[in-house]
């Protein structure tokens, strides 16, 4: 742990502008410095960096923080890492703090288990390399092609066909079985200890860092379960892990895309073949957390899932996930009958590339999918597509792209764009989708509360009477959670931190975009009278939140006018009514 002193003393002596110009070539646009954000591709420049907050923020792709953020993000490392290198940087020594004894506890639980991991997979490999037990082993590899080096790039191994020979092992080497047990490959019985893999080919499960955390056994024969993995443990969160990133990593910091494929063995064949970029899902359908691990490390995502009906599945749920993250993804499709092992037997490398380059954006796959399942040929089967289509549509968050899918689904369909946007529902995208489109930026803008967020960061006077009023009659969702925190953290033990520090506390991707992007924009909160702007804040606030009487009336009109909750909602009209009046 780095001790809270030295994180301040590190940002106490760099400038964000000083960092951030080691990567991005900046220049001065009145209060703030302005640049191509190195976060996603841009020709016109919306990245702002604001020296006087010590915050940056990209109104194009809603990027924002601290020079920390900005360390963690552009470097893809952890706060821990970035404060170190900036530490460098700035001359700072870092000593770490003294652990408390629980955390000591969990470094030393966690240095177990990595000790465990290790003996399991020298184990492993040990007697796949050598001695009569891993004969089988050895033949099965060499019918698939699977050459040393490579059966040594993924430290394969094999597991006995013995009831405790990892048990045994590990005993010898003075582990506490009880932590192995933890990670599930050892277990325990009325009849004692025994391994959870046994006469399997095993692939060792890495982290980002190559550190093995899990085991995959595959069977020799064509018995079943094909696989079997390790469980869940405090190292192995298989929603979160993607097998191969250790592997992959170099070349997709060159690259800037990944190839996701559904198999250990697909990984093997195309890292075989040269190509690295890849990474596998371990035996479970992508995730959130995979894609956003996804978006941290590659600019671009290809799948390249098995062509039968459970692998066109996997492509449009990812295709999903990539399109709330706004991660372009694009769909490798394979000649019918292969995967990527077959394929790259019997073509070439370059063969692979021309799949590559040929691969279709994944909206695009999906509809074509469809289209190919139900011939649009009837206005029952077109109603049937679009009911298909529009949720997935609704998920696209580049307005552009957007446009473009539109006109090409009403196209394929022979409908009009009225046609179609009708059955989105009012004819029109929703106020809040439409104010999305307009700006680039992820948050959508409140004006208001906007404001009213700027004269609570700013203003300690206008902080004691926003409290006063209530934070939630003023704010709503996403700012109301920001407000609340910026409060916390500003009540807090820590309550001399800059705005800026602020940044380190927000999680989530929402906050710190709205954080940001209010600190970079609010130079022209530093004269005003905030008392008339507050004022006229909560006015058109209270005004807008008056706009529900219509809401009120259009449930009136559905309910029965017997019911408790129609005397309810009356009630509230009139109150609303009568405050309205008054303003
Ligand atoms: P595949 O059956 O396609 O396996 O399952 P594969 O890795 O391509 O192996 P080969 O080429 O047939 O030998 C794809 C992935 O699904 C998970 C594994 O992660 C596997 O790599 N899986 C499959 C399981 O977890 N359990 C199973 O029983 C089968
Ligand atoms: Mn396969």
């Amino acid at each position: 742990m780095i001790p809270e002193e030295k994180v301040r003393e590190v940002a106490e002596r760099l400038s964000i502008v000083e960092v951030v110009s080691d990567y991005v070539s900046l220049r001065r646009a009145g209060g703030n410095f302005l640049g191509l954000c190195p976060f996603h591709a841009e020709k016109t420049p919306s990245f702002n960096v604001n020296p006087a907050r010590e915050i940056f923020h990209c109104f194009g792709c809603g990027a924002g923080g601290n020079a920390f953020s900005f360390v963690m993000k552009i470097e893809s490392v952890s706060f821990p890492e970035a404060v170190k290198l900036l530490a460098r940087k700035a001359g700072v020594e870092i000593e770490e703090r003294q652990l408390t004894p629980s955390e000591k506890k969990s470094q030393e639980e966690y240095a177990q288990f990595q000790r465990i991991n290790e003996l399991t997979a020298s184990y492993y490999r040990s007697i796949l390399l050598s001695g009569q037990e891993g004969d089988q082993a050895r033949h099965y590899l060499a019918n698939r092609s699977v050459e040393a080096d490579i059966s040594e790039a993924y430290r394969l191994g094999f597991a006995p066909d013995r009831r405790d020979g990892l048990v045994k092992h590990l005993k010898n080497n003075g582990v506490e079985l009880d932590y192995a047990l933890k990670l599930g490959i050892v277990r325990k019985s009325d009849s004692g200890w025994y391994d959870l893999f046994r006469n399997r080919l095993i692939f060792p499960i890495k982290d980002a860092r190559g550190q093995v955390i899990a085991f995959a056994g595959r069977v020799l024969d064509a018995s079943l379960p094909k696989y079997i993995n390790s469980p869940e443990s405090p190292l192995y969160h298989k929603s979160s892990v993607l097998f191969g990133l250790d592997m992959a990593l170099p070349s997709i910091r060159t690259g800037s895309s990944i190839i996701i494929v559904e198999g250990y063995f697909d990984h093997l064949a195309l890292y075989r073949a040269g190509i690295r970029n890849v990474v596998a899902t371990c035996g479970t359908a992508l995730t959130g957390t995979h894609a956003g691990l996804i978006k941290r490390h590659a600019e671009r995502v290809y799948t390249l899932f098995d062509g039968d009906s459970a692998g066109k599945k996997a492509t449009i749920r990812s295709m999903e996930l990539f399109l709330e993250q706004r991660i372009p993804a694009y769909v490798i499709s394979m000649p019918a009958g292969d995967d990527p092992d077959s394929f790259l037997a019997e073509h070439s490398s370059e063969d692979f590339s021309v799949l590559r380059d040929t691969a279709r954006p994944a909206f695009e796959y999906f509809v074509r999918s469809l289209l190919a399942a139900t011939p649009p040929d009837s206005v029952d089967s077109k109603v049937r597509i679009i009911d298909d289509i529009v949720p997935r549509f609704r998920k696209i968050a580049d307005s552009v792209e957007r446009d473009l899918y539109e006109k090409e689904i009403c196209r394929l369909l022979g409908i009009t764009v009225h046609a179609f946007r009708k059955r989105m529902g009012g004819g029109s995208l929703s106020q809040q989708e439409a104010r999305k489109n307009q700006s680039n930026d992820a948050q959508p803008s409140d004006n208001v509360q906007d404001t009213m967020l700027a004269l609570l960061l700013n203003y300690p006077d206008a902080r004691t009477e926003i409290l006063r009023v209530g934070l939630e009659t003023i704010f709503t969702d996403d700012y109301l959670e920001l407000a609340q925190l910026v409060l916390d953290a500003l009540a807090g033990p820590e309550s001399n931190q800059t705005l800026s520090q602020i940044a380190d506390i927000l999680v989530k991707q929402e906050h710190r975009t709205l954080f940001s992007r209010i600190l970079v924009s609010d130079g022209q909160m530093a004269d005003i009278e905030w008392r008339t702007v507050l004022d006229q804040c909560a006015r058109s606030h209270e005004k807008k939140k008056l706009g529900s009487i219509k809401d009120i009336a259009a449930r009136l009109a559905v309910l029965d006018a017997n019911s408790a909750e129609y005397g309810e909602l009356l009630k509230q009209a009139d109150s609303l009514r009568t405050r309205k009046s008054k303003l």
